[in-house]
C-alpha cells in the first residue's frame, strides 16, 4: 500500500527519498511523488514538487539534478480516484506539501466545509482534505506542529502523515493513527517513514511512533507530543533488519527467492526450540503459562493466506489439543455480532502485523472482554504485536513478493507448536509424543529443501497453466487450506481464475465446471483420507477433466490418460500441509512467469494492506 518517506538532514537528501521508495515499491502502487525545498538552509528555495505515474524509476529521472535539505516522499496505492499524476501525492495547500497513507472516513464532509471558505479541491482524495486543513489552522496557529495537532483532532480514519511546510524548510510534522510510521534517528539528520526498510539506507536507531503521536523532525532533533501537546518520549531501538535481506541477490523475483528461503525460514523461527524435548510455554511470551493454562476454546481472526494458515491450525488444535477452534475472515469478525468467550484464546495471524482488519478485528475482541490474545507475525513492534498480550514472532526475515510464501509456511509452524503447548497443557498429549512431534518440527527445514527439487518438473506442469482461463484445486481435511492457499496464489499473481474445494464438495456443484479445459489440481497425501480423495478423482476423470496431482510418495495413484502425478519425497504426517503448499507456491510463480506478468506486484494488490 502507500508509503511514506521523510528526511531533513545535513546533505542532499533527494537520493534518500528515492531510494526509501525504492525499497517500498514491493508494497504495491501506482503512482509516486515527492516536494522538497531546492537548496540549502536560509536559502532553500521554494517547494518543488515532482509526481509521476507509474514507477518510482520515472520518479527518479524527473528528479534528476535536484538538490534539497528536507522533503517528504510518497508511493499511492489509489482509493479515492484513480491512479493520475492529479491525484499522486504529495497535495499542496498554500505553502505546505503533505503526503498521506490511510483513508480519511470524514473528508468529504471536511472537504465540502473547506470548500466554503474558498479552498480549491485539485484532485479526488481525501488527502487533500488533510492539506487544506492543515493549511487552514497554520492561519491561525502560525505554528506547523500545532496546527497538524489540530487539523489531527478533526480527522476520522487511518492515517500517518507527513507535512512540509515552505515558512520552515528545516522541519517537518508527521502524525500517525491507525498506520505505521516510525523516525530513523541519523547521524547527520533525522528521517521519517511508514517502514523500517526505507531507512536502513541512512541509519539503523528507529523509533516507533504510537497511534496519536506526532512528531517533528529537524536536522539535530526529534520531538514527539501526544495530542493534547503533552511531550513523550519513544524509545529508539537498534533494527535488527538486515538490510542484505530485501536485496534479490541471483534470484529472477522475490517471489522465487523467497520460496526458496523457506528452509533457511523454518530453522530460523524454529531455533528456539533447538534441541529441547518439550515446547516451554513461554515461547509465546511472559505469562503464556498462566494464559494458555485454562483455554477452553480457541478463535482464529487473519486474512488472506495467513488466514489459510489459520485454517490449516484448527485441524492442529482440535485433533492434538482436544479444543474447539473457530477461524474466522477478520473483516467479517470485526462487524458480526459474535458472543465472546472470556477463556477463549485469540489468535491474531499476520505477516506484516499492519492489515487492519486484522488489527481491528483484534481490538474488537479485546472490546468485548476476551483479553487472552496472541498475536503470530513477521514484524517485531507491530502494530498487531502491540496490541496483543502474547507474542510469537516468526523468523522468516522481510517478505517483498506481494504473494506470501515464507511467511505462511513459518505461520504454520508457529501454530503447531501453538497446538503441541497447547496439548501438553491440557494433558492431551505425553512427554514422548511431545518430543516425536518436536523431532518432526526440527527436520522440517530439510524436507522442504527436498521438495523445493521438484522445481523443473512443476515449471513444466506450469506452463500448460499459462494459456488456461480457469483452475480448480482439490484437497482435503488438513489439506482442504493448502489448496485454498494454492488457488490464491495462482489467481494472484497469474490472473487465472482459481477456485479451491474440499474435494468432497465437488459432486455438490463444481462437477458441474468440470470438462477437458479445466486443469484440475489435487493435493493428495499419503494420509488417511487418500482412498476417499481417490474416489473424488475418479468424478473428475469420468468427466473428461484433466488431473495434475501431487501425490506423495508411497501413495496409490498411477499416472494414466488425463492424469500427471509428481511425487513428493515422503509424506510427513501431520506437518504434511508445510510441504505440500510448497509446489503449489512453485506452480503459481511459474505460471505468472510462463504469462510474463508482474509476479511480485501483481495488479491491484498491496503488500501489506493497512486501509480497510
Ligand atoms: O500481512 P498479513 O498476513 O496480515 O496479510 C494478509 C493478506 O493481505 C495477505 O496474506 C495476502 O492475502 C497475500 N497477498 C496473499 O499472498
Amino acid at each position: 500500500m502507500c508509503g511514506i518517506v521523510a528526511a531533513v538532514a545535513d546533505r542532499n537528501i533527494v537520493p534518500v527519498l528515492i531510494e526509501g521508495l525504492r525499497k517500498l515499491e514491493y508494497r504495491g502502487y501506482d503512482s509516486a511523488g515527492l516536494a522538497v525545498h531546492e537548496g540549502a538552509g536560509a536559502a532553500a528555495g521554494p517547494l518543488r514538487r515532482l509526481r509521476a505515474v507509474g514507477r518510482v524509476a520515472e520518479l527518479a529521472a524527473r528528479a534528476e539534478g535536484l538538490s534539497a535539505r528536507s522533503g517528504i516522499a510518497h508511493t499511492r496505492w489509489a482509493t479515492h480516484g484513480v491512479p493520475s499524476e492529479r491525484n499522486a501525492h504529495p497535495h499542496v495547500s498554500g505553502g505546505l506539501a503533505l503526503v498521506h497513507n490511510g483513508i480519511i472516513e470524514n473528508y468529504a464532509e471536511i472537504k465540502a466545509r473547506l470548500a466554503g471558505l474558498g479552498y480549491v479541491f485539485a484532485s479526488e482524495t481525501d488527502t487533500e482534505a488533510i492539506a487544506h486543513l492543515v493549511e487552514h489552522k497554520l492561519k491561525a496557529q502560525d505554528d506547523l506542529l500545532a496546527a497538524v495537532r489540530a487539523a489531527c483532532a478533526e480527522l476520522v480514519g487511518a492515517y500517518a502523515i507527513a507535512v512540509l511546510c515552505e515558512r520552515e524548510p528545516q522541519r517537518i510534522v508527521v502524525a500517525r493513527q491507525g498506520a505505521p510510521l516510525l523516525l530513523g534517528i541519523g547521524e547527520d539528520g533525522h528521517y521519517a517513514a511508514s517502514d523500517a526498510a526505507a531507512l536502513l539506507q541512512v541509519t539503523r536507531t528507529l523509533v516507533h511512533l504510537e497511534d496519536g503521536d506526532i512528531a517533528e523532525i529537524s536536522r539535530d532533533g526529534a520531538r514527539v507530543v501526544r495530542p493534547d501537546g503533552a511531550p513523550v518520549e519513544r524509545p529508539s531501538h537498534e533494527s535488527a533488519l538486515d538490510a542484505g535481506a530485501v536485496e534479490l541477490g541471483h534470484y529472477r523475483h522475490y517471489m522465487q527467492k523467497e520460496i526458496f528461503e523457506q528452509p533457511q525460514a523454518l530453522a530460523n523461527t524454529l531455533e528456539m526450540i533447538g534441541a529441547a524435548q518439550s515446547a516451554a510455554p513461554q515461547l509465546f511470551g511472559a505469562g503464556a503459562e498462566e494464559m494458555l493454562g485454562d483455554v477452553r476454546s480457541v478463535l482464529i481472526l487473519a486474512c488472506g493466506t495467513s488466514y489459510h494458515a489459520g485454517l490449516t491450525a484448527r485441524y492442529w488444535i482440535e485433533q492434538l489439543a482436544g479444543l474447539p477452534c473457530s477461524v474466522e475472515i477478520a473483516s467479517e469478525y470485526r462487524y458480526r455480532s459474535s458472543v465472546p468467550h472470556p477463556q477463549a484464546l485469540v489468535v491474531a495471524i499476520s505477516q506484516s502485523g499492519e492489515t487492519a482488519d486484522t488489527l481491528a478485528a483484534l481490538r474488537h475482541a479485546r472490546a468485548l472482554g476476551q483479553s487472552r490474545t496472541l498475536a503470530i507475525c513477521n514484524v517485531p513492534e507491530s502494530a498487531i504485536v502491540r496490541a496483543a498480550a502474547l507474542k510469537f514472532l516468526t523468523r522468516a526475515g522481510p517478505e517483498i513478493g506481494v504473494a506470501s510464501t515464507k511467511a505462511f509456511t513459518t505461520q504454520l509452524a508457529a501454530l503447531f507448536l501453538l497446538a503441541v503447548v497447547l496439548a501438553r497443557l491440557n494433558g492431551r498429549i505425553d512427554a514422548r509424543e511431545e518430543a516425536a512431534h518436536l523431532a518432526a518440527m526440527r527436520r522440517l527445514p530439510l524436507a522442504v529443501g527436498r521438495v523445493l527439487e521438484l522445481e523443473q518438473d512443476i515449471a513444466a506442469w506450469a506452463r500448460l497453466f499459462a494459456g488456461r482461463q480457469h483452475a480448480l484445486f482439490l484437497g482435503r481435511g488438513l489439506h482442504y487450506p493448502i489448496a485454498l492457499e494454492g488457488a490464491l496464489k495462482l489467481k494472484e499473481i497469474s490472473y487465472i481464475h482459481a477456485e479451491a474445494y474440499a474435494a468432497g464438495e465437488l459432486k455438490h456443484g463444481p462437477l458441474a465446471l468440470v470438462d477437458k479445459d479445466m486443469p484440475v489440481v489435487a493435493v493428495a497425501p499419503n494420509d488417511a483420507l487418500l482412498e476417499k480423495l481417490k474416489s473424488n478423482l475418479q468424478e473428475v476423470q469420468a468427466r473428461g477433466g484433466e488431473l495434475f496431482v501431487f501425490a506423495d510418495a508411497g501413495c496409490a495413484i498411477a499416472e494414466s490418460e488425463g492424469v500427471r502425478i509428481i511425487r513428493m519425497p515422503e509424506h510427513y504426517g501431520l506437518l504434511s500441509p508445510v510441504l505440500h503448499v510448497v509446489p503449489l507456491q512453485l506452480l503459481a510463480y511459474h505460471a505468472a512467469l510462463a504469462k510474463g506478468t508482474d509476479v511480485d506486484k501483481p495488479r491491484n494488490l498491496a503488500k501489506s494492506v493497512t486501509v480497510e
